[in-house]
Parts: C-alpha cells; sequence; structure tokens
C-alpha cells in the first residue's frame, strides 16, 4: 500500500521560491522512495515552473489548490481543471476549510468539483473537517461524514479520490496539535466507511516533525497533508524521511 504524503504551499511562494523547491525534490529522488507517493500543491502561479523543474519523470505529484466544475466560460479569476491539467497538474485539492470558510465553498460546490476533476482525469484530494465546537460536543463523527458522502454523492467510480480529515481546531498557527486519542475514534470510523472505496485517507492538521511517526501509526492513517512544517524542501524531506521509518 502507497502512502501519500504532500504538502500545500497555500498563497506563498513566488518563481525562484519554487524552481529551488522542485530541484531538491529532484535532487533527493524523492519520488522513488518505496512506499510512498510524495505530492506537492503550489500556487496555481507556480504549477508549470514546478512542473519543469521536477521534470517527466520524478515521480513526484503535482497538484493546484482549487479548480473551477466547467471546463471553460465566463467564470473571471477561476481556473478549469482543464486548464490544471494542461498546467501539469495530476491532482487538485477541494473543500479546504480555508476555502469553505472564506471563499463560499460547499458540500455542492466540492461534489460538482469533484466529478470534473475525474471527467478531466484528475485525482481529487478531498479535504473535510469539524470546527472546535462540533469537536467539543462529540459531535464529529456525522459532521465529517456527512461532507464526504456529500462530496462522493453521484460519483460512480471513486477509486482514484483521496481523502483528507482535516480538523479544523488542528489546522494553522490557531490550531493546535492533536493528540492520538481526539484521531483514533474518528480514523475507525472513516476508514470502516470509506476506506475500501477510495486510494487513502489522510490525515492534516498541525502536523510536523514530532508528531509524523504516531500519526503514521494510527490504524486508518493512510498519508499525511502537511502545511507549515512542510514549507521548506529540508522540511518536507524531513517529513519523508521520518514517514519511510515508520513504513519501512
Ligand atoms: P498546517 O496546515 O500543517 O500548517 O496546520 C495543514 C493544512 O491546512 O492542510
Amino acid at each position: 500500500m502507497v502512502h501519500w504524503i504532500g504538502t500545500s504551499w497555500k498563497m506563498n511562494g513566488t518563481q525562484d521560491f519554487g524552481e529551488n523547491y522542485a530541484k531538491k525534490l529532484r535532487e533527493a529522488k524523492v519520488g522513488q522512495v518505496e512506499g510512498i507517493q510524495p505530492f506537492i500543491i503550489p500556487p496555481f502561479t507556480l504549477t508549470t515552473t514546478v512542473a519543469k523543474a521536477l521534470g517527466r519523470f520524478s515521480g513526484v505529484a503535482l497538484g493546484v489548490q482549487n479548480a473551477h466544475w466547467e471546463d471553460s466560460g465566463a467564470w473571471t479569476g477561476e481556473i478549469s481543471m482543464l486548464q490544471a491539467k494542461d498546467a501539469g497538474a495530476q491532482v487538485v485539492e477541494l473543500g479546504h476549510s480555508e476555502r469553505r470558510e472564506y471563499f463560499g465553498e460547499t458540500d455542492e460546490t466540492v461534489n460538482l468539483k469533484v466529478k470534473a476533476a475525474l471527467r478531466n482525469n484528475l485525482r481529487p484530494l478531498v479535504c473535510f473537517g469539524e470546527p472546535l465546537e462540533v469537536f467539543e460536543a462529540g459531535e464529529s463523527i456525522p459532521f465529517i461524514t456527512a461532507q464526504v458522502d456529500a462530496a462522493l454523492d453521484g460519483v460512480e467510480d471513486t477509486s482514484s479520490i483521496l481523502l483528507a480529515y482535516e480538523p479544523i481546531w488542528a489546522i494553522g498557527e490557531k490550531g493546535r496539535e492533536p493528540n492520538p486519542e481526539d484521531l483514533e475514534t474518528a480514523f475507525a470510523e472513516l476508514s470502516a466507511r470509506y476506506a475500501d472505496r477510495v486510494e487513502g485517507i489522510l490525515y492534516g492538521g498541525s502536523v510536523n516533525h514530532d508528531n509524523n511517526q504516531w500519526l503514521l501509526r494510527i490504524p486508518g492513517i493512510d498519508g499525511l497533508f502537511i502545511g507549515r512544517s512542510a514549507w521548506t524542501p529540508e522540511g518536507y524531506l524531513e517529513n519523508i524521511r521520518l514517514a519511510k521509518e515508520v513504513i519501512g
């Protein structure tokens, strides 16, 4: 079984940064580590730069952080799945909580985008997660499974889809690191419901070099989706090295 371990740079990085990061990954041959499928998701403006710097046979999957459900048209400020694919992407991240909170992403638009991604031969990486008050009320499971069910609704073949459970309370500078107990029940449930239907179920939210290994030992966690601790090539490569020790 392959473990997907990757990062989104969110709204960080200019051309030199993207080129240098990709070059370091290529030199480290990170795409040849057995048992790990690395992926990186730069901002749109760096897609072609990173694709070129990685080269065709890097083994690193390249993604974009969002794309529209229509292939073309009057949608100012958007890019389509077709354009993302054309720029070199293989993966499209969908439904991140920052997009849901600040840019009006809903379960319905995520579902439309999952279908558009598959139509364009892009692999959807569907993010979902509950806010703190839902977690504290002990209602995480119905909340997150409803999000996943909505994202997959009407999709016949879900086998290429990646799911990423990213509790909102654990994400970013304001987030708090999870404990194993916070995640074990959720991943048991997610795994029972979806593991045999999708490519993998990842965890994201304050992943760092200290928690990377115990996270990967939680049953049901198939990979990691990393923010801050992979925003330098060295930080990302250290995450891969630590993961490899666990995966063997
Ligand atoms: P973080 O971001 O690792 O910086 O908390 C995670 C994410 O938003 O996917």
